[in-house]
């Protein structure tokens, strides 16, 4: 193995710790506490895993935490309801609503009435055009932790090829856009991409993001690049449950300057993205 593996949790506990030190801070000097509030429709336990996690961490940078669990079969006019209360909360700063949610909500509407300058998921329609047109929005929190990995390990990204596998709203798209904004030249792969090895092979950044598991094997990395897996997929392999990412991890390794595991590559730096995003969120509520 030839690459620099990229540490994702060392590398989130340091902004955790950035995080904490200023939520400290605006208490001590303002008198004020940035407040999350997440919300989970329904029993997913993926889901589950992630609100508890996200929880807890918001809770150990200093910041208050409110969770909301509502049943499955909670209507569109209750978690309307819902929103509109936190929107209207002073306390709250961020606001998340878990995704995916059951299939009678529409995800669009609910996710679009959300304050924007609570929307700390980034996925609210203003803070999409915002992005999409180099102003200042709230960003996803995957995509924002790839890019501050790769800005720590590369320095400048300008000029470079970007190649993003997987074009979703959650992180495909919006990491394209992060990209182009650090002036690389991007590339959006995705499922009927054709010779989508050639495309891969010619990246000198290559982001996986599919949710596929080990679909990217190390030759169709470049040489030298750096390999960022966005992937979290559970498989059996020898009777056991294990965790692995979208690229095939000890082929890419092989041939990649550095890489990103998993777990323990962009898992942790989301969360700690998230509450970045609600101390930025509560910052600029208070001025
Ligand atoms: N489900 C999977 N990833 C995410 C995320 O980043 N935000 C929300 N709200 N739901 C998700």
């Amino acid at each position: 193995m030839s690459a620099t593996i990229i540490d994702g949790k060392a590398f989130a506990a340091g902004v955790r710790a950035q995080v904490a030190e200023q939520v400290a801070r605006l208490k001590e000097v303002h008198g004020i506490t940035p407040g999350l509030a997440v919300v989970l429709v329904g029993e997913d336990p993926a889901s589950e895993v992630y609100v508890r996690n996200k929880g807890k961490q918001t809770v150990e940078v200093g910041m208050n935490s409110f969770e909301h669990k509502l049943p499955a079969e909670t209507s569109e006019e209750e978690l309307l309801a819902l929103i509109d209360r936190l929107n209207k909360s002073p306390a709250v700063h961020g606001i998340l609503v878990q995704l995916p949610l059951p299939g009678h909500l529409n995800s669009d509407l609910v996710i679009n009435s959300i304050d924007p300058a609570k929307d700390v998921d980034g996925f609210h329609i203003s803070n999409v055009g915002l992005l999409g047109t180099g102003q200042k929005a709230m960003v996803p929190c995957t995509p924002l932790g790839c890019l501050m990995m790769l800005r720590d390990h590369l320095g400048s990204l300008s000029g470079l090829n970007a190649v993003v596998v997987g074009r979703s709203n959650i992180v495909g798209k919006p990491m394209a856009q992060l990209l182009l904004g650090d002036s690389c030249t991007v590339t959006i792969a995705h499922s009927r991409t054709k010779d989508l090895a050639a495309v891969c092979r010619g990246a000198d950044i290559l982001v996986a993001a599919v949710g596929r598991p080990e679909m990217i094997p190390g030759d169709w990395v470049k040489p030298g690049a750096t390999v960022i897996d966005v992937g979290i997929n559970r498989i059996e392999r020898d009777g056991k449950t294990k965790l692995v990412g979208d690229v095939d991890f000890a082929s890419a390794a092989a041939v990649a300057g550095a890489i990103t595991p998993v777990p323990g590559g962009v898992g942790p730096m989301t969360i700690a993205c998230l509450l970045a995003n609600t101390l930025t969120a509560c910052c600029r509520a208070n001025g």
